[in-house]
């Protein structure tokens, strides 16, 4: 009897352990013949639209990074772009495959998700306009201000946090947030370096603010896998 009971949980727990794999591992991506990556597509220089031959083409480093992983496995990219709040759902929901946008690593998502080794550290730094970098030298300064961050991000978390006497809004496009930034109905916004620099460099207007924030150690990008893919992990 116990034998018998023995046999079927192991019997149980093979079948669960193969349709989950089977449901987005690489045996099923072969087969379908295409990985279906979840992005974004306002997030320079990891991803964004750029004419390339006359044609709005998606380019960036997670873009040329979901490509090299389809070489390897021999299959083709199929990219999805959807606001970053429904990036990780996608993955979950399986609609894709995996998820490449940018994605820091935290212990919350972690719960919910398998990630690949991590490909870029990254920074939380604040924009403001030029004009007004000596009047908003510190979190503080910035208290019954409207602070943007991006719908989903960790920086919506960071900016509850660190500035905790303004208002913090959260938009669902980044180009959405510059533009409320530099017309004055928001008065900072918190992005990670590299995407702040990309900004900045092309809005004579917009500066770095001169204080830092606290790191949340949520630092690291990485790939985004539903759990349970291991082979594909
Ligand atoms: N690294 C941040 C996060 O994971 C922001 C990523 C935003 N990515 C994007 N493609 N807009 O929450």
């Amino acid at each position: 009897m116990k034998k018998f009971w023995f046999m079927l949980t192991a019997l149980v727990a093979t079948c669960f352990l193969v349709a989950c794999r089977g449901s987005q591992g690489v045996s099923t991506i072969k087969e379908n013949k295409k990985i279906v990556v979840a992005t974004e597509s306002e997030f320079a220089p990891f991803e964004f639209k750029s004419l390339v031959n006359g044609k709005d083409t998606l380019v960036g480093a997670d873009i040329e990074l979901a490509k090299a992983i389809g070489k390897k496995l021999g299959v083709k990219v199929e990219f999805s772009v959807m606001s970053f709040d429904n990036v990780l759902a996608s993955v979950q929901s399986g609609k894709a495959d995996i998820a490449i946008a940018g994605i820091s690593v935290t212990d919350e998502r972690k719960k919910v998700y398998d990630f690949s080794d991590s490909y870029y550290t990254s920074e939380n730094v604040v924009i403001v306009k030029k004009d007004k970098v000596n009047d908003f030298t510190s979190a503080d300064s910035l208290a019954k201000q409207t602070v943007g961050t991006q719908k989903g991000s960790v920086q919506e978390t960071v900016a509850k946090k660190q500035f905790s006497k303004a208002s913090v809004v959260s938009l669902a496009s980044n180009g959405e947030m510059i533009n409320e930034l530099k017309s004055g109905q928001i008065q900072a916004v918190v992005l990670e370096k590299a995407i702040a620099e990309g900004y900045i460099a092309q809005n004579d207007d917009l500066t770095l603010a001169s204080f830092n924030l606290k790191s949340d150690g949520s630092d690291a990008y990485a790939v985004a896998i539903r759990k349970g893919s291991d082979d594909l992990l």
